[in-house]
This record gives C-alpha cells, sequence and structure tokens, in this order.
C-alpha cells in the first residue's frame, strides 16, 4: 500500500512513522508513506496556503490552486483508490472503515487546517471524508496519524501474530474481553482459574461471555447495530 500525505505541516506528522509498528511496516516494504508540502505547490512568493473567506467571516480557507497542483501532480504519477480528507465534518472513523481503507493500493490523505479547505477541492477531488471524532483539532495531521495506524496495523504481515488484529475490539461489534500476564497471583491479586485450565472451549466460552459484558456495560450502541 502506498499513502501520499498532503500536508503544511510534515514535521508534525514524521514521528508516529518513525517507530513502532509502523517503523516496521515500512521498512519490511508493507507499505510507504510520501509526505508533500503544500508550500511546495504554492505559485505566490509568500508560499502562502490560505485567504480570507468570500461573504466575510472569521478564519482562513486553504485555497484551490495549491491543493490542485498538487493531487493532480499525483494522479498523473498512478491511479490512487481514494483521495480522503481529515475534517471534523466527515464520517466518524471506526474499525469498519479502517478494514475497508486497509485492502486500497494507493490512497492520499489530505490534511486541513484553519476553517479547512475551500468547498471546490471537496467537490472536484475528494471521494472521502473522515474525522476522528466529535472535537475540532488545530490540523489534519493528527487526525491522518490516527487513520494510518489503524489502517496500517491491518495489512497482511505488519502484525506479528497474523490473527492478532481479528481479535482486537471491535472487530466483532464486540469489545475485547480482559487479559492477564504471569504470575498467576500478585498481591493476592488472582488471575480468573478457566484461563490455565487447558481446557480451550471454556477459555473460549469464558472469553466471549466477558467480551460481550463489558461491551453491554461499557458500549451497548455496539449490541445494536
Ligand atoms: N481536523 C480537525 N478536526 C478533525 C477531526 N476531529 N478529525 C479529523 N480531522 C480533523
Amino acid at each position: 500500500m502506498r499513502i501520499d500525505i498532503i500536508t503544511v505541516l510534515p514535521e508534525l506528522l514524521k514521528s508516529p512513522f518513525e517507530a513502532s509498528i509502523l517503523k516496521r511496516a515500512i521498512d519490511a516494504n508493507l507499505v510507504a508513506i510520501h509526505f508533500h508540502n503544500l508550500r511546495d505547490y504554492t505559485s505566490n512568493k509568500y508560499k502562502s496556503i490560505d485567504d480570507t473567506q468570500f461573504g466575510g467571516g472569521a478564519g482562513m480557507v486553504m485555497m484551490v490552486e495549491p491543493i490542485d497542483r498538487c493531487i493532480s501532480k499525483l494522479k498523473t504519477e498512478r491511479n490512487y483508490d481514494d483521495i480522503i480528507y481529515m475534517t471534523p465534518d466527515g464520517e466518524t472513523l471506526n474499525q469498519s472503515i479502517a478494514n475497508h481503507i486497509s485492502t486500497k493500493e494507493n490512497i492520499i490523505i489530505l490534511c486541513g487546517h484553519y476553517k479547512g479547505v475551500d468547498q471546490r477541492v471537496r467537490d472536484q477531488f475528494i471521494t472521502q471524508e473522515i474525522s476522528i471524532g466529535d472535537y475540532v483539532l488545530s490540523g489534519g495531521e493528527l487526525g491522518a496519524a490516527v487513520l494510518c495506524d489503524a489502517i496500517i496495523r491491518l495489512i497482511p504481515g505488519v502484525l506479528g501474530n497474523e490473527t492478532s488484529a481479528l481479535t482486537d475490539s471491535f472487530q466483532d461489534n464486540l469489545l475485547a474481553p480482559p487479559i492477564y500476564t504471569k504470575p498467576r497471583e500478585y498481591k493476592g491479586w488472582k488471575v480468573p482459574k478457566v484461563l490455565f485450565s487447558g481446557n480451550f472451549p471454556e477459555i473460549e466460552k469464558w472469553r466471549e461471555e466477558q467480551a460481550y459484558k463489558r461491551t453491554k456495560e461499557r458500549r451497548p450502541d455496539l449490541l445494536d447495530e
């Protein structure tokens, strides 16, 4: 998978890709991330990428031209499955959206700033608009990092244990059950006995019950879906 990220703040986005699972995925050529600084696509000498709103109102708007130049150039180089715009008024990211995007070959992610982009960018180029939650960030970069993390870990080969993404919370609309590791007892705090019974059908049954109980208590909305 190839991800092209268009941003005015590439430095804000680099560190998540220089550590942990994301770095491993890049080093193993399972994913390639390319940053494009929007200021490199400006035609004015101040390299400005935003201007005031028509009709008046507070806040600057990202202009069409630099974004058009950047996206159009990328589109001459390869076909893109999706051109995603990170915005608080987009569709709220969830596991099912992440699963879907993780199967794509080439995507562009556009990070918004200020009030957002000129509507004509959205009308002409954007195929999907994603929010990471009902709150406003100062830019789309942190949202893009969250989206990339959620999709890259799903690419086959990225996680050490191939099955582990499938047992994550949300994969079956249930939260994950409680988990434990050694020691069996710490300061009198005990691990549920069933987990070292060796009886795998019983363990599976316990985990399903716990996942259901946890979901019912914390996220009953997931059980309605
Ligand atoms: N840009 C600003 N706020 C955002 C949000 N909640 N999700 C994605 N991009 C954003």
